[in-house]
């Protein structure tokens, strides 16, 4: 009896510690050469992964102890199935993570059907999942099937000096009745706190960032190029979005350069406290600024379940140029949805026409 319960103490103290305590591993160095390689080279604190191919439906997953550095020292490629997904996972605390320039090659042709996930084949969608805390370096992704990054970091993470290259997608190819063969391609879909993603290039066919709910999020000094600009959004029922911060962005040849979408038929949810600074946009082809509460219609009937508040552009100056039949900029609020004052101060926008600012009279310092 007693030492039944002192073994079931034991259990349950080992159990409770493991859970609680961090993921140690050993001071070693793993190599990854194959994904033979993989379960015992995550026991190391130093992981270094060669170039190799990852068989066809495999997920190529890093579950690391904390504090673990990775190298990558090779491009990696992923075998041609249809199947979900993601391609790649990383799990970890405290870790660095270094790309070195190093190429993840989603094989998006073989996809690629104009369809996304949409319809047509299945797609291997996100392409890379990022659940670490510390950073993450100088990766290169080629050709994604069709969502890139989903990231859900477990402390604060820092993303930089990425590149997402999806430009081939921009062709239409056999499958795609003539329209770009990549779609739903978004760079960055996050849903999370504490995340900064920096100095990065995003060539793609949908939206560069898209943020669905979360808080503390940095979005700086990126290139996007091809897409559909910079979103917070769509926001669905009980999704908040607070604390974000999108500053010295570069975005060329986008439908829009900045947008908050809010579904039509959502409830209870809020985006608050948004910075736009500093950004810089031409060649919009459809917008300038979007805030649209009346998604999946652009300027539909707006819905009144999210509470817009607090959307500023102040500080350095946002300077967007739109081609000649883009609207500068389209606010469509839900009537009483969207409330305080908006500082617009440092926003200009050229070309194109006016848009309509329904349901709202709270922007300051700026009139198109
Ligand atoms: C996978 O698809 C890509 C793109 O279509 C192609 O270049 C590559 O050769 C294919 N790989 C294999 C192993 O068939
Ligand atoms: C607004 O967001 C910024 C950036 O995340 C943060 O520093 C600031 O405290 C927030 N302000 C309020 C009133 O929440």
């Amino acid at each position: 009896m007693t030492s039944l319960k002192l073994s079931g103490f034991l259990a349950l103290s080992i159990y409770v510690c493991t859970a609680l305590a961090a993921k140690q591993g050993k001071a070693c160095t793993g190599t990854i050469s194959s994904m033979d390689d993989v379960s015992s080279a995550v026991e190391c604190t130093t992981v270094n992964i060669n170039s190799f191919t990852v068989p066809a439906g495999e997920t190529f997953l890093l579950e690391l102890a904390d504090s673990t550095t990775v190298n990558v020292q090779g491009d990696v490629s992923f075998g041609n199935k249809t199947w979900a997904g993601p391609l790649f996972q990383v799990k970890g605390d405290s870790v660095t993570f270094n790309g070195n320039g190093h190429t993840f090659n989603g094989n998006g042709p073989f996809y690629w059907d104009g369809q996304g996930g949409n319809g047509g084949v299945t797609k291997p969608a996100p392409m890379m999942k990022i659940e670490i805390s510390g950073t993450y370096t100088n990766v290169k992704v080629l050709n994604s099937p069709a969502r890139v990054y989903s990231v859900s970091n477990p402390a604060t993470l820092v993303m930089s000096q990425l590149t997402i290259d999806d430009s081939l997608g921009d062709q239409p190819n056999s499958k795609s009745d003539g329209k770009a063969a990549g779609h739903n391609t978004d760079g960055f879909d996050v849903s999370t706190t504490d995340l900064t993603i920096e100095d990065s290039t995003i060539m793609n066919q949908d939206d560069c960032l898209a943020i669905n709910k979360g808080s503390n999020i940095v979005f700086q000094r990126n290139t996007c190029s091809g897409g559909h600009g910079i979103s917070i959004g769509s926001i669905s029922s009980d999704a908040v979005v607070s604390g974000v911060v999108i500053s010295g962005n570069t975005i060329t040849n986008n439908d829009q350069a900045l947008r908050i979408k809010t579904k039509a038929s959502a409830t209870d949810a809020s985006v608050s406290n948004v910075t736009y600074s500093g950004n810089t946009g031409t060649g919009l082809r459809q917008f300038g600024v979007l805030i649209d509460q009346s998604y999946p219609d652009t300027l539909g009937t707006p819905g009144t379940g999210v509470q817009v508040s607090g959307i500023n552009f102040v500080g350095s100056t946002t300077t967007l140029s739109v081609d000649s039949d883009a609207q500068r900029v389209a606010v469509n609020c839900g009537e009483g949805a969207c409330t305080g004052t908006w500082d617009w101060s440092a926003l200009k926008v050229s070309g194109g026409e006016a848009g309509d600012i329904t349901n709202f009279d709270g922007i300051q310092g700026f009139t198109q």
